[in-house]
């Protein structure tokens, strides 16, 4: 473990448990994954130039001006995240679920300096603050990446799903690629990192020191591999081991303690295989 990796705080397994009954009680059973054989599209991965949209004056968030005594602590620490609010760091945003609203836009946008290409990228401050923690204990080990895209607006999505759509047939550009809406990078929670150009948005970045380190750490800092390998019946999407996705540390602990690989599955929701 190296120095800065020790210094780090996360979730403890008390702490996890105690989320878990929250959650498991909260919500039923689902589907399991199964296994499919992802087509050429997943290793030959589209490698499509995104241009980074000029980062918008960050915003200002303040917390609300409330007294101590108006603010029930007994709710706050029992409760646990919605799944379908868009500002809930456990939202969840498949094929089944889109955004609502389905152009929303997170009011904590930050920049994600401290990474290599996170400055003309933007992340939730909260998501952006691990991945800078994440990238400075992944490069100590050695690990290092650089950020791709991480927040993308409607309108972004719009454009990139199109591009994609033309290039690759409107049928192939569904299985790695989401329509604008029901994209997990506009809720500022989901960033694609890479190592080498060779293996950007590409399988091969699994293999590599960061992809292979960010799948044994991420949680430790957060984070979730979203759209893990065989799981596609379930999130909807081929293997994508470059796209993370915050969740927090005591969501992503548990999913670690559980070997729970899915956020559908952790939080029991629908497989979401394809739109309704
Ligand atoms: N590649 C993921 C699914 C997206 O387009 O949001
Ligand atoms: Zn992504």
């Amino acid at each position: 473990m190296s120095p800065s990796h020790s210094r780090r705080t996360r979730a403890g397994v008390a702490g996890a448990a105690v989320l878990a009954a929250a959650v498991g009680g909260a919500i039923g059973a689902v589907a399991s994954a199964t296994s499919s054989t992802d087509p050429a599209a997943a290793s030959a991965a589209p490698v499509v130039t995104v241009t980074a949209q000029p980062p918008e004056t960050v915003a200002e968030v303040t917390a609300p001006d409330v007294e101590a005594a108006e603010v029930d602590s007994t709710v706050t620490a029992t409760a646990h995240p919605s799944v379908d609010d868009p500002d809930s760091l456990w939202v969840v945003v498949n094929k089944t679920r889109p955004l609502d609203p389905v152009e929303y836009v997170p009011g904590d946008l930050v920049r994600v300096d401290g990474v290599p290409g996170g400055s003309a990228q933007r992340m939730r401050a909260v998501a952006a603050a691990a991945l800078v923690d994440m990238y400075e204990a992944a490069s100590d080990d050695g690990a290092g990446f650089s950020v791709s895209t991480a927040y993308r607006s409607y309108g972004f999505q719009s454009s990139l799903f199109a591009q994609y759509a033309a290039r690759r047939g409107a049928d192939l550009a569904e299985t790695f690629s989401a329509r604008p809406g029901y994209s997990e990078h506009q809720t500022g929670l989901g960033a694609d990192v890479y190592a080498s150009v060779e293996c950007r948005i590409k399988r091969c970045f699994a293999a590599e020191a960061a992809g292979s380190w960010i799948a044994e750490h991420g949680w430790e800092f957060g984070f979730i591999v979203r759209y893990p390998e065989g799981a596609n019946d379930i999130t909807g999407y081929v293997y994508e081991p470059w796209h993370v996705r915050y969740v927090g540390e005591e969501l992503a602990a548990q999913m670690h303690e559980d070997g729970t690989e899915t956020l559908e599955d952790a939080l029991g929701l629908p497989a979401a295989p394809d739109y309704e």
